[in-house]
């Protein structure tokens, strides 16, 4: 009987664009749907976009966006990669959403009602200009262990320690630069011991992958402790019921997202939730990155059981990804965003690379450029379009496109190749994709051996029936190979299917022999990759990185200023001024002593941009000054007026240059 299964991958998070190191566990996931659909099964994919949080809060502030501007925009982003790659969800939905709302603050209340919610006061570090508290990624300052300058508050990118925000020299917060002061509010936390007992039992259930249960054990040694599932304002999230300016963390809500992406496909189906997330007609998996295994080993059950939902049958946990043996990285052009490589490279070589690397344990997966370059060349291009581009177009062009019966051999090969279907299943079931590739690369193998053997170029000069049947075989192994390559590379899967002239074929059609078919013209199935086009992803990688290393997450380097009105913009009376007199100031590091004319009235002006103009450069130039600035006293003079000039500083100022033409005094706006 067909199994019905709900699966999910973990939910990206909204502030940043999908990257090659995400496609691991995508892919991983799509594979997986796709294989179950292919066997006939019912499976559901659902998945959405994680919105909330400080970082995001952040960003949107910084791009001068609101948080749901900015959550719409890259949800666009991140559907459109997913698309290109053929991932295929049957939702892809969005944390902030009415449903998730609702679930969030349903499986709270239940929690609160079950006596699972403590309330204590903390104390945490707190801006005082921003007026906000600030979550360790947005502090920094000085490495303890190695003095490295500007890192994060809970751990140091140049000697890859960790450590307290507490313990940083010179703490500032991220945001402004101030020091944080220490303030403190009240939390609620939810109580995990209390599931202690339920959750080993889960586990021992064979809830995980048995590689994981040591990381497990030793959490459980530790001894769960109580988890602080709230947040105080300003924070984008959802508001705690009962209260005014707390919210619920981002990762209370972010696995309740998975039930809100399903509900919200079951309301748009005209299907029942219930059924399909919570009862024991359908099997329910998620994957995962091992680095978010403590929240959906540990807090996502216990909440679900405080709340009275099932739990997953599995958690499907997976490494990370490696390029050519290290971490991904920017400077190496390594880091590289799926748009990136769409620009450059096919989304199966990627789909059919990774398949050929994974397995089920939680071990790191490499990819090398030059291993990949080579599979793909090899495996894919050499071992299985091969089979099909030199067969399919002589049976064409010789034999009228039809097939014929299967002679002995054929029926021996086709036979071989029927016959690894059990374990080939079994492997993918099991995510053992790369023993599964393996098998199917070795039976092309044989295939084309098959081919060589028989040697139809030659015998099509003599003997049409017997190179009629040589071709049927091979035509039958690639109708074979092409089913169970199917999950992995739909694309090419397709393409197939459309020169062999059958429906869409799956796991069911493996013992079915095309015999007395015609098949229809063949089409092209797949380029070889060129190391030039592996270089400019990379290269293009490159590119990108210096101002995104920068800051990954904080750019603004002060918070925004109190809004002020059009009025008050009108306010600044702005003229074009000629540059009469300009000279150094003495024992000033940066000043410049103007004097302007701004038509018949003279302005002394003081102004920091001598690191980026020379005096005899600016006498008789035109550029705009704010001409009814309070008159200043300054340490050198009085300064009576401003020009407009901005940048970053020292010597990356820019003044408003105006047209030479421009008359003195006049009005701009
Ligand atoms: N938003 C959380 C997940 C919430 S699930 C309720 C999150 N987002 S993420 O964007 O950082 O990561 C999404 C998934 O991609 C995670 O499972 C994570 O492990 C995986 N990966 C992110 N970078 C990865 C690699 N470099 N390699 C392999 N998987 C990686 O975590
Ligand atoms: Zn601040």
């Amino acid at each position: 009987m067909a199994r019905k299964i709900v699966v999910t991958s973990a939910l990206p998070y909204a502030n940043g664009p999908i990257h090659i190191g995400h496609l691991v566990e995508y892919l991983q996931t799509d594979i997986w749907v796709r294989f179950q659909k292919l066997m006939g099964n019912e499976c559901l994919y659902f998945c959405a976009d994680d919105t909330h949080g400080t970082p995001i809060m952040i960003s949107a502030r910084n791009e001068g966006v609101t948080p749901e501007e900015l959550i719409e925009r890259v949800h666009g982003e991140h559907y459109d990669d997913f698309v290109r790659f053929g991932i295929e969800f049957d939702n892809y939905y969005s944390t902030h959403s009415e449903e998730n709302k609702q679930f969030s603050e349903l499986i709270y209340n239940r929690a609160v009602e079950n006596d699972s919610i403590a309330k204590k006061t903390i104390e945490q570090a707190y801006c005082d200009k921003c007026k906000m508290f600030l979550p360790d990624r947005f502090i920094r300052g000085t490495c303890p262990r190695c003095k490295a300058e500007d890192q994060y508050g809970d751990s140091c990118d140049a000697c890859g320690g960790t450590h307290q925000p507490t313990e940083l020299i010179n703490p500032a917060c991220a945001n402004c630069r101030t020091e944080p002061i220490r303030k403190k509010s009240e939390h609620y936390f939810f109580k995990l011991a209390d599931y202690e007992d339920r959750l080993k039992e889960l586990i021992e259930g064979g809830y995980t992958q048995t590689s994981v249960l040591n990381k497990l054990d030793e959490w459980f040694k530790t001894g769960l402790r109580d988890w602080d599932i709230s947040r105080d304002g300003p924070y984008f999230g959802f508001k705690i019921p009962g209260e005014e300016d707390k919210f619920f963390y981002v990762w209370l809500d972010a696995p309740i997202g998975y039930m809100a992406s399903c509900k919200n496909y079951c309301d748009k189906n005209g299907l029942n939730f219930d059924t399909l997330w919570n009862s024991d007609e359908y099997e329910l998996y998620h994957f995962i990155g091992k680095d978010i295994m403590y929240f959906h080993a540990l807090f996502w059950p216990a909440m679900l059981m405080s709340a009275k939902f099932k739990t997953a049958n599995k958690l499907f946990v997976h490494g990370f990804l490696t390029v050519n043996g290290q971490k991904m990285s920017k400077s190496k052009g390594t880091f590289v965003k799926a748009s990136t490589y769409l620009n450059h490279l096919d989304p199966e070589y990627l789909r059919y690379y990774y398949a050929s690397k994974l397995t089920a344990s939680i071990e790191d997966i490499d990819m090398n450029l030059d291993d990949f370059l080579l599979k793909i060349n090899s495996d894919l291009v050499g071992k299985l379009a091969n089979l099909a581009s030199r067969s399919a177009p002589m049976l064409n062009k010789k034999l009228d496109g039809m097939l014929g019966t299967l002679d002995d051999g054929g029926k021996e090969l086709i036979g071989k190749l029927t016959a690894a279907k059990d374990g080939i299943v079994k492997d993918f079931e099991e995510l053992n994709y790369a023993a599964a590739i393996r098998t199917i690369a070795g039976l092309a193998d044989e295939s084309n051996r098959y081919f060589d053997g028989k040697q139809p170029w030659v015998t099509i000069k003599t003997d049409a029936d017997g190179t009629r049947a040589t071709l049927t075989a091979v035509i039958n192994a690639v109708k074979i190979l092409t089913i169970y390559l199917k999950a992995v590379l739909p694309v090419y899967a397709g393409k197939i299917e459309t020169f062999l002239n059958v429906e869409s074929l799956g796991f069911e059609d493996v013992e079915n022999v095309l015999e007395n078919h015609k098949i229809n013209k063949f089409v092209r199935l797949v380029e070889r990759v060129e190391k030039e086009k592996v270089n400019a992803m990379t290269d293009e990688s490159k590119e990108e990185s210096p101002q995104q290393q920068a800051e990954p997450t904080v750019t603004l380097d002060e918070p925004l200023e109190p809004e002020c009105t059009i009025e008050d913009v009108m306010k600044v009376d702005l003229r074009v001024a000629k540059v009469v007199l300009a000279e150094p100031v003495e024992g000033a590091n940066k000043l410049l002593h103007l004097e302007l004319d701004i038509g018949g009235i003279r302005k002394n002006v003081f102004a920091g941009i001598s690191k980026a103009y020379k005096p005899e450069d600016l006498i008789g130039k035109h550029m705009i000054c704010v001409a009814n600035l309070k008159p200043r006293k300054m340490k050198f003079g009085v300064s009576e007026g401003m020009i407009l000039a901005a940048g970053p500083g020292g010597k990356d100022i820019f003044v408003l240059g105006v047209d030479d033409g421009a008359t003195p005094g006049q009005r701009v706006h």
